[in-house]
């Protein structure tokens, strides 16, 4: 039988000046916390860095997924470690040669895993799979929350989740970028283990019905 859907709101859609609360909000409802970490320079946008998320650290207890949209993860393993990551996410796009990078995140404690953007065939993930906690497939251009899910992205979920499967791997797949209640349901059906929602979730009067909703949208297809 599969799990059930976890959800991971990104705080890259929450209003930062409140972000304590809007944290709280969701904590009860949510099995992991979705951080966007990004540097001007891999993706055309600056969020947050280790500074933040060792505020969100002293916070919660949520697990804090960390996704890498900077140019050279592995330099800044140390930082967000200390900082209190639990999970990194580096981009294929970034480290063609990601074994390093995923060698030294577990050597740290951390959870490991690889992102691929739209146009990136799962073929360039593939021979890490099994040294990847999780993998992202973004089904947006990364940089912004606030965008519309791209369905080609849905084949590929397919096409991973049978691979990690024939496997029989405990890597998790992770759907990242416009996933709203129109678009969850697909992305389950697809194979995704987690989805990340930010203005779906952060941008609605209600964090946890928003929540609630995905899920319901998954356990819907479970019955079809
Ligand atoms: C995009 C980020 C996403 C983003 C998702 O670069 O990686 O995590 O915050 O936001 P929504 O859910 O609004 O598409
Ligand atoms: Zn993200």
């Amino acid at each position: 039988m599969r799990h059930a859907v976890r959800i991971a709101p990104s705080i890259l859609a929450a209003d930062f000046g409140q972000l304590g609360a809007q944290v709280d909000s969701v904590s009860e409802a949510v099995e992991l916390l979705h951080v966007d970490v990004m540097d001007g320079h891999f993706v055309p946008n600056i969020s947050l860095g280790p500074p933040v998320i060792a505020s969100l650290r002293e916070h919660t207890a949520l697990y804090l997924d960390c996704h890498l949209m900077i140019s050279d993860p592995l330099r800044y393993l140390a930082q967000l470690r200390e900082a209190g990551a639990d999970g990194v996410t580096g981009h294929i796009e970034a480290i063609p040669d990601p074994g390093p990078f995923l060698v030294a995140a577990r050597a740290f404690g951390l959870d490991a895993g690889l992102a691929i953007n739209p146009p990136t065939p799962i073929a360039a993930i593939e021979p890490f799979l099994d040294q990847c906690d999780k993998i992202v497939v973004m089904s947006v251009h990364p940089g912004f929350g606030g965008q519309s899910f791209i369905d080609a992205t849905l084949s590929k979920i397919s096409a991973l989740r049978e691979s990690i499967d024939s496997r029989a791997l405990a890597t998790d797949i992770e759907v990242d970028g416009g996933v709203d209640v129109h678009t969850a349901g697909s992305a389950w059906a697809a194979g995704a283990d987690i989805l990340v929602a930010g203005t779906a979730v952060f941008r609605t009067g209600d964090p946890v019905a928003a929540v609630g909703d995905l899920r319901r949208e998954c356990e819907s297809k479970n019955d079809s």
